[in-house]
């Protein structure tokens, strides 16, 4: 994998870049539409490149270990054939959602986690070395650091007892990693992850400890958790400024259209959430004019598209009353519909804001864009 940083903004720390990897290339500032059991919820992998635009997807350790099960995507020829997304993947380490879906039967400890499975009970043990293996054979083109995503609020010495384990599971990560070979003769690349809970000078520990190891890309986990937003961004800022400049930024689980934009401002390359699919399965839309329910009797004989200036297919010619009868009447295709639509709008916000900060027009378009995506219709 390679990182070419393109254009910095003057007025903030905002960059526009590009990561070259062996499934092809991925221009930043850009948002990753989350496909935890290697399906984007509701939406066929061509809707994903030649309508939403999307350039890499991630897919979860967690959930594909337990189904289909390893043996599957082996025999597939790794994720990319199992599901016939010829782009860039990411997959994230099950660091997260051990702890939220797992739920109470996991135990921790320094060897690695035991936990429960979601879907019948059964017990595994992920270690750090175990994590690097199952996505080594996945296949993903970026791979994530096994970590403990701190919940919110949590206590300084949790946090700080939490974040060194962290650091030691990354060291063993990187043994396994850099002593493996991938299964489909393409280069992988690991990137580990900056926790430390809301405390600024833990996040400064973890940041520079992180840095130190030099890999090809460095993240922010246990963020959007629950801390209001102003802490957020604090933290990502004090964490931006220790992390490299000269490689991308990921910031994990993160966020509304107006976490990405502030987020972008302080230095970040890279986002993903579920909330775009999420909430669309739900008929709360991301327009370019705000944020609106179409389930809303105000919508009933409104005959105009979801959203006239973003373009892309469904969000022209569909309308507004006929989504909202859709998803009233929960058809399939209105989870269908409204996914492409807020997945369209996430990556047309992102290479809008790459294209402002190439221009260098990003920081006054950024002002009014967090304004207006924050309005509800
Ligand atoms: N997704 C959102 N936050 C996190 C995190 O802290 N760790 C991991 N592994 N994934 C995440």
């Amino acid at each position: 994998m390679k990182f070419f940083l393109e254009n910095s903004d003057v007025h903030s720390q905002a960059r526009a870049g590009r990561i070259e990897t062996a499934h092809g290339s991925i221009q930043t500032p850009i948002f990753m539409p989350v496909g935890t059991a290697g399906t984007v919820k509701a939406v066929h992998q061509r809707e994903l490149r030649d309508d939403i635009k999307a350039q890499i997807i991630l897919g979860n350790t967690y959930h594909l270990y337990l189904r289909p099960g390893l043996d599957i995507i082996q025999q597939a020829g790794g994720l990319h054939r199992f599901n016939g997304w010829e782009y860039p993947i990411l997959t994230d380490s099950g660091g997260y959602q051990v702890y939220s879906l797992a739920g109470t039967g996991r135990k921790i400890n320094d060897k690695g986690v035991e936990f429960k499975s979601h879907i019948d009970g059964s017990l595994h043990t992920f270690t750090p070395e175990g994590v690097m293996d199952i996505q080594r054979l996945i296949g993903a083109d970026i791979i994530m650091a096994f970590d403990e995503c701190t919940p919110y609020p949590c206590d300084y010495t949790y946090a700080r007892t939490s974040m060194e384990l962290t650091h030691r599971w990354l060291q063993r990560c990187c043994t396994r990693f850099d002593t493996t070979e991938g299964l489909y003769g393409y280069e992988q690349s690991l990137f580990p992850i900056v926790q430390g809970s809301v405390y600024k000078d833990l996040r400064q520990k973890s940041a520079e400890t992180i840095a130190s190891f030099g890999r090809e890309g460095n993240a922010i986990g246990g963020l959007s958790v629950g801390e209001p937003a102003e802490i957020m961004y604090e933290l990502t800022e004090t964490v931006c400024a220790i992390l490299p400049h000269d490689k991308p930024r990921y910031l994990m689980g993160v966020g509304t259209p107006a976490n990405i934009l502030e987020c972008i401002s302080l230095g970040v390359d890279m986002f993903d959430c579920v909330m775009p699919t999420r909430n669309a399965r739900n008929g709360m839309l991301f327009t370019t004019e705000g944020i609106l329910n179409i389930r809303n009797e105000k919508w009933r004989d409104d005959f105009s598209p979801i959203d006239e200036s973003l373009g892309g297919y469904v969000s022209s010619v569909y309308s507004k009353a006929y989504l909202r009868h859709l998803i009233k009447s929960n058809e399939m295709l209105g989870a269908q519909i409204a996914s492409v639509h807020n997945l369209t709008f996430y990556l047309w916000l992102v290479a809008e804001a790459r294209q402002k900060i190439i221009t260098g027009e990003f920081r006054a378009w950024k002002e009014a864009m967090v304004k207006k995506v924050m309005q509800r219709l």
